[in-house]
């Protein structure tokens, strides 16, 4: 049987959720990543040096072989000192949500310029931002489009912070990365590398593969696998996976956010396998997200097997994408 072993991934951005759903998530995500960035809007937000080391160690106690990589969120009500202390506690990256953005993010901020003095402090301490990038003020196939002017503004202000722009889903966003400085690079998720918005509204309604930023057109889907496929080492996977119980997701106010730690790791070396890349898997889930976070990469490795599944219809009340699909590669 044919079989891939690889340095075992790291999720450079994920929602795990709180209280009995990290039962399902953590586990979820450590079968297929050793480590993962962990995103901070929860209720009430990872924005304090408490609230980050009891989320790390609720996290840590569900496996002792995962690694959280924590991030708090950039509110205006922070000081300078409070970024500090995050960062002495160990977070990695602090997170800019634009205001209104997506799931729990009312408290995020309107314009970057808000935050400059936090920014500063972050630059000069060394910790990364991540930033949803999207001006939810405009249509929304073009909120990634119209947020890059803040980013470009950021970059110029703060030349040596490094900055990720987070589920890049937009040909623009992409040639953002591709041309910005070296100090700016992109998170991809399978979504946004996968699909386009027919997944979602071409046939029926699936409101599972419902997301932010929205999936797009095949031109933009296009250019996210051109730089995946010439193994850029400025973007990186970042799976976004976000879980809501399938009652609020098929609601007439259906929440934002694909869960896919079960079936990222799959559906990724299916993706390179098709497009006879299978040699630059490794650097886009293992490597080039710690090179960037200045990590060393896992001493793990983890090893998939060609065998066929199906992807179960729910897990403990979540779906996740593609849910009764057959996967071809499955992890040993
Ligand atoms: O679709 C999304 N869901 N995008 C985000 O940025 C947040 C996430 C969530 O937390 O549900
Ligand atoms: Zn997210």
């Amino acid at each position: 049987m044919k079989k891939i072993k690889i340095i075992k991934p790291d999720d450079f951005h994920i929602h795990l959720r709180q209280d009995e759903l990290l039962n399902l998530t953590v586990p979820h995500c450590s079968e297929s990543f050793a480590r993962a960035l962990i995103m901070p809007n929860t209720i009430p937000p990872i924005a304090s040096v408490e609230t980050l080391r009891q989320y790390r160690d609720e996290i840590a106690a569900k496996d002792k072989s995962f690694t959280p990589l924590m991030t708090f969120k950039l509110l205006k009500s922070l000081k300078k000192e409070d970024v500090l202390a995050m960062k002495e506690a160990g977070a990695l990256a602090g997170k800019f949500y634009p205001a209104g953005s997506t799931t729990n993010s009312a408290d995020g901020i309107k314009r970057w310029i808000e935050i400059k003095d936090l920014l500063k402090v972050m630059s000069d301490s060394g910790l990364i931002l991540s930033i949803h990038g999207e001006d939810p003020s405009v249509f929304s196939l073009d909120r990634e489009k119209a947020f890059i002017p803040q980013i470009e503004e950021i970059s110029q202000e703060f030349p040596d912070l490094k900055i990720v722009f987070e589920h890049i889903s937009s040909k623009e966003g992409v040639e953002a990365v591709e041309n910005g400085s070296a100090n700016l690079a992109g998170t991809i998720t399978v979504q946004h590398l996968l699909m386009t918005l027919d997944n979602m509204i071409g046939g029926t309604l699936d409101p599972h593969s419902f997301c932010k930023p929205v999936l797009k057109s095949p031109v933009d889907r296009d250019s996210i696998q051109r730089v995946v496929l010439e193994g850029n080492s400025r973007f990186f996977f970042g799976s976004d996976s976000a879980p809501h119980l399938i009652q609020k997701k098929e609601n007439s106010s259906g929440c934002a956010g694909c869960y896919t730690s079960p079936v990222a790791l799959p559906l990724l070396v299916e993706f390179f396998e098709e497009h006879k890349k299978l040699d630059l898997l490794e650097n886009f889930v293992s490597r080039f997200g710690a090179e960037f976070y200045g990590l060393p990469v896992n001493d793990d490795t983890i090893t998939l097997e060609k065998t066929s599944w199906i992807i179960p219809d729910e897990f403990s009340g979540v779906k996740t994408l593609y849910s009764g699909r057959e996967l071809k590669w499955k992890i040993k």
